[in-house]
């Protein structure tokens, strides 16, 4: 078996049994093949915009000795050259939130038939959430884990047509998140306010207006 760590796990966790899967960005291609012979998902498309990590994908998935019935590879910037994406399970993982919002703006009249995506921005959750709500998904589940003590959001979300939409509030910290209050989440949110409380005093006047707005919707969350 291949070990996934925390961060990949916790991503795998969203992903529905027996799902075919589309994971664009692949890199070392760990989380398809680890489902793949695990016996998780059905099928497994590993996408990846450059060739070296695409190979490295390849290269495991033929060391694990999964055949070309169960895995694909293609060379793909987002998800421009994959095929049918109907029915399926998308994962864009370990990369910048505006990144992520790119390619799923950029395939945004492809995405309604898919089944769910699950997302790991590395940075911006609030962008990628507000693109979420503008493509007419539903953020539907969230998750937040911690490795070598590097926190991690993981969005799920799937195309609705009753859609919930999200309060900028909400959007900044996570629909989901804040009504589940788990442990790791609520110390992430005392930590930012901490951090914010401490730039206002040093910044005075010159505290940005937009991270005023943070600090209160952190402080009414928490207190
Ligand atoms: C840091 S790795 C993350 C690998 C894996 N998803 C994970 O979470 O461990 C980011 C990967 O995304 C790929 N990538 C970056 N931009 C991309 C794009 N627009 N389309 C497809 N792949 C992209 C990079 O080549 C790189 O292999």
């Amino acid at each position: 078996m291949l070990d996934l760590g925390v961060r990949l796990s916790e991503i795998a966790r969203g992903i529905p049994e027996n799902a075919s899967l589309i994971d664009v960005g692949c890199d070392h291609g760990r989380l398809p093949v680890s489902l793949l012979l695990s016996g998780r998902i059905a099928h497994a498309v590993a996408a990846d915009v450059n060739a070296l990590p695409l190979e490295k994908a390849r290269q495991l998935a033929s060391d694990y000795r999964i055949g070309a019935e169960r895995f694909d590879s293609v060379l793909s910037d987002g998800l421009s050259s994959v095929g049918n994406v109907s029915g399926k399970t998308i994962v864009i993982a370990g990369m910048g939130g505006l990144r992520i919002s790119h390619i799923l703006r950029n395939s945004q009249s492809r995405l309604p038939t898919v089944a769910r995506l699950v997302l790991q921005p590395n940075t911006e959750t609030m962008t990628v959430r507000r693109c979420l709500m503008d493509i007419g998904f539903t953020i539907v589940d969230e998750t937040m884990c911690s490795e070598r003590s590097k926190r991690y959001t993981i969005i799920v979300a799937e195309p609705r047509s009753d859609q919930t939409m999200c309060s900028d509030q909400e959007l900044f910290l996570g629909p989901v998140l804040m009504k589940r209050r788990d442990e790791l989440f609520e110390a992430h949110c005392t930590e930012r306010l901490s951090f914010l409380v401490g730039l206002k005093a040093k910044l005075g006047d010159r505290f940005p207006a937009e991270r005023e707005i943070q600090r209160q919707w952190l402080s009414n969350y928490l207190y």
